[in-house]
């Protein structure tokens, strides 16, 4: 399978528009050695197809449909390579694309769980919105661990596990999380036989967890903040990482602490990276300590082949 990184920064952005942290005002001057990131969304097809799976739907998708061609074949006078659409969890960053699809010209084929699709009609009804322009088929994702495909991109097989993250702040069970507010896909290529891992929020890396991510060929995992108490530090935020459903990088049983526990074949990228993060300076401290534990960072416009 073919991965393209269309967006990987987390909710805000990378320099995020009100923010002169170090990392965002140092980028817009040019003295902190950073690329600029859209918001979290990944675009995954065969290697035999055109058409693929879009990962969650940023706000920043027409951007990132103009930065990477393949989302584009031009096959028809109407056309996209967006085969269908599937949603990790309801927040703004993951959701929020949708309206920028309307132009459609068939109702738009989707897929998430339950509380997803309460979120989304309900708390944020951007798929009651969406009923006035395409319409959306909406596809119920199960979280029994039973397979599902997309058609148009069917030699990938896809199955949810349940996270324990964060629903977004309109969710009626944001204090209160319910099993499918967010979930991990692991994407398994029935031709190539390889797996990648796909968690882009995470908040606790449980058993059912770490076992997806020790039998995957790859892991795409979240990789919002650095340290737990990152937004405090830095006086931008109140909420700690895993308050919000993210586990941090550093310290004892971070990411990086439970990466080194998978077998090393496993490739191992972080994704939904947040302004604040310092490994994003290309020369930090926190960026080399990554590098060799041989964890990447996704970037933008990133193809990766499994
Ligand atoms: C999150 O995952 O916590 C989000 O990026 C927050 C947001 O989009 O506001
Ligand atoms: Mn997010
Ligand atoms: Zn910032």
């Amino acid at each position: 399978m073919r991965i393209t990184i269309l967006g990987s920064a987390a909710g805000g952005g990378f320099p995020q528009w009100n923010c002169n942290c170090r990392n965002c005002a140092g980028v817009r001057a040019g003295t902190v050695r950073a690329k600029p990131r859209t918001q979290s969304s990944i675009f995954i097809r065969p290697d035999d197809g055109d058409d693929g799976v879009l990962f969650n739907a940023s706000p920043d998708i027409l951007e990132q449909i103009r930065a990477n061609p393949v989302l584009q074949p031009a096959r028809a006078l109407r056309d996209s390579a967006i085969a269908g659409v599937v949603l990790m969890d309801g927040q703004i960053d993951h959701a929020t694309g949708l309206f920028m699809l309307r132009e459609r010209t068939a109702p738009l084929p989707l897929w998430c769980t339950d509380p997803v699709h309460e979120d989304l009609t309900q708390g944020n009804p951007v798929l009651r919105v969406l009923e006035h322009y395409c319409g959306v088929q909406r596809h119920r994702i199960a979280l029994d661990g039973k397979p599902f495909f997309v058609p148009g991109a069917a030699s990938l097989e896809f199955r949810a596990l349940p996270l324990s993250s964060k629903a977004a702040p309109y969710s009626p069970h944001r204090e209160r999380p319910v099993p499918g507010d967010n979930i991990g896909i692991q994407i398994h290529d029935v031709r190539r036989d390889t797996t990648v891992f796909y968690a882009p929020g995470l908040g606790d890396i449980t058993p059912p967890v770490f076992d997806a991510m020790s039998s995957a060929d790859a892991v795409l995992v979240d990789g919002t903040f650095w340290t737990d108490e990152e937004m405090l530090t830095l006086a931008v935020g109140k909420k700690t990482a895993r308050s919000i459903g993210h586990l941090p990088q550093a310290g004892a049983d971070g990411m990086i602490d439970w990466m080194e526990r998978l077998p090393p074949q496993v490739r191992r990228y972080l994704i939904h990276i947040n302004n604040t993060n310092p490994i994003l300076d290309e020369d930090s401290p926190e960026r080399a300590v990554l590098l060799r534990a041989g964890i990447r960072p996704c970037e933008d416009g990133m193809l990766i082949e499994i």
